[in-house]
Formats: C-alpha cells, sequence, structure tokens
C-alpha cells in the first residue's frame, strides 16, 4: 500500500489515538437529535481506521466511552451502549478479514451492561490473533480511573512501597503491551485532554482540529500526522 503524499514512510507515529469529539454539536447545527450525530460518526470511524491501515499503524485508539460521560442523559447514555454494541456487531468480521486485533481498554467491572462486555469479550477473542494493526477501544475509560485502578492492584498484590515505580504502575495499566500514543488527535476545536490516557500521554505530541467528528475522513489523519512530522520530540533532552 503507497503512503499519502506529503508523509515520511520512515516517521510514521507507532500509536495514533483520537478523541472523537462534536457528534452533539454537528447534530445541533443540522437540526438533529444528538444521537444522530453519534450515529453519523460511524462512517467517520472507519474511515479512520481505513487510513490508519493506509498508513501502517501498529496501534489506533480511540476514546469511545468516558467514565464521565455517565453523566449524560439517560437517553443518551443507552443509546450510547447499543450504538458501541452495534458497531462490534456490524464491523467485527470486516476488521477481522482485514488483520486488525480489537482490544478493549477501559474498566470492565463496573456499570458497563454484561450483554456488551459478552461483545467486547468475542470481539476480542475472534480478532486476538491478527498482527496487522490494533484496534483500541477505549470504552468506560477514565484516565485516572485507570492509575487508580493500577494502584489498587499494586496494594491487593502487597507490593512493597519501595518497589513501587513507573514500571510497576505500568505493568498494571488495563492494556501494558499498548505502546504510548506518540500522536494524539482531538477534533471539535476543545483543547483539553478530557482524562484521556493520561498516564500514556506524557511525551505525545497533541494536534487538535476544528472539525467535527462525524466530517472527520482520512485526510484529517493524514493531515494530523503531517503536522506531528514537522514536531521536534525531545523527551526532556536536547535536539
Ligand atoms: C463525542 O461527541 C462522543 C462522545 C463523547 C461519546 P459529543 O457527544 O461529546 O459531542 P459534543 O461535544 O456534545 O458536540
Ligand atoms: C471526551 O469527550 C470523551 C469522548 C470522546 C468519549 P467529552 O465530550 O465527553 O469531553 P468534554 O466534556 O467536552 O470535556
Ligand atoms: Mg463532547
Amino acid at each position: 500500500m503507497t503512503i499519502p503524499p506529503g508523509i515520511d514512510p520512515q516517521r510514521i507515529p507507532r500509536h495514533v489515538a483520537c478523541v472523537m469529539d462534536g457528534n452533539g454539536r454537528w447534530a445541533e447545527q443540522r437540526g438533529l437529535k444528538r444521537t444522530e450525530g453519534h450515529a453519523a460518526g460511524e462512517d467517520a470511524l472507519f474511515d479512520t481506521v481505513e487510513g490508519a491501515l493506509e498508513l501502517g499503524l501498529e496501534h489506533f485508539s480511540v476514546y469511545a466511552f468516558s467514565t464521565e460521560n455517565w453523566k449524560r442523559p439517560p437517553d443518551e447514555v443507552r443509546y450510547l451502549m447499543g450504538f458501541n454494541e452495534g458497531i462490534l456487531i456490524r464491523h467485527t468480521d470486516e476488521l477481522d478479514s482485514k488483520g486488525v486485533r480489537i482490544r478493549f481498554v477501559g474498566r470492565s467491572n463496573w456499570r458497563v451492561p454484561k450483554r456488551i462486555l459478552h461483545r467486547i469479550d468475542e470481539a476480542t477473542e475472534q480478532t486476538r490473533h491478527n498482527t496487522r494493526m490494533s484496534f483500541n477501544v477505549c470504552f468506560n475509560y477514565g484516565g485516572r480511573a485507570e492509575i487508580v485502578d493500577a494502584v489498587r492492584a499494586l496494594v491487593a498484590e502487597g507490593v512493597r512501597s519501595d518497589k513501587v515505580d513507573e514500571k510497576a504502575i505500568r505493568r498494571h495499566l488495563y492494556v501494558p503491551e499498548i505502546p504510548d500514543p506518540d500522536l494524539v488527535v482531538r477534533t471539535s476545536g476543545e483543547y483539553r485532554i478530557s482524562n484521556f490516557l493520561l498516564w500514556q500521554i506524557a511525551y505525545s505530541e497533541l494536534v487538535f482540529t476544528d472539525v467535527l467528528w462525524p466530517d472527520f475522513r482520512r485526510e484529517n489523519l493524514f493531515a494530523a500526522v503531517r503536522e506531528y512530522q514537522e514536531r521536534d520530540r525531545r523527551f526532556g533532552g536536547v535536539a
């Protein structure tokens, strides 16, 4: 597959993570219900997944539902649960056939309906041997919750305080083998992180775009990668 123009194939990020934001505003601008904005986000998501495959990313992560999104009106929460389940039903076989591994990143023992957990387990199991790209769905995910859960696990194991270090915490993140994102993209013109991958983004490059998520397409991902390739990553060192 050919790399899109203007992108250096030698410096493709290993891991891109996306905050898919702006569905509600997209719908409101059209006089539609907020939930119709979520529905329109499905095409955006799978076009972007195609783009991620074209780029040859190892990991593509998306923020699908946050631990704070439970605050939304019950109808919207119910819609989002069913919608995310529907996405797995509609796309698992297609992703599987393309060599994509589906992973769930989030708190699984809290609030998520059993039926959806079961569906997530099936998709994860069906695709576990795929190696082309890992598609990481951050669902019922919160960065603070993840760190709290990691610390709880360390305490439960009886790890001595002088053995608690960055490696020990990392080992207890939800999916420790996922590398830190090189690039985080947030749509909809909001300049914040909203509790996404807090531990992992310590040195990620951040790209913000005004595009609302339902309008996002692979070209927007490519543009973000071009912007990423202009950056000088120093990790606290000197260039
Ligand atoms: C992102 O779109 C989807 C989720 C948070 C699940 P929003 O629903 O947050 O849309 P806006 O930000 O209200 O426009
Ligand atoms: C972040 O968007 C969560 C997801 C995209 C799933 P939000 O819309 O929930 O974030 P805030 O409320 O604008 O910070
Ligand atoms: Mg939002």
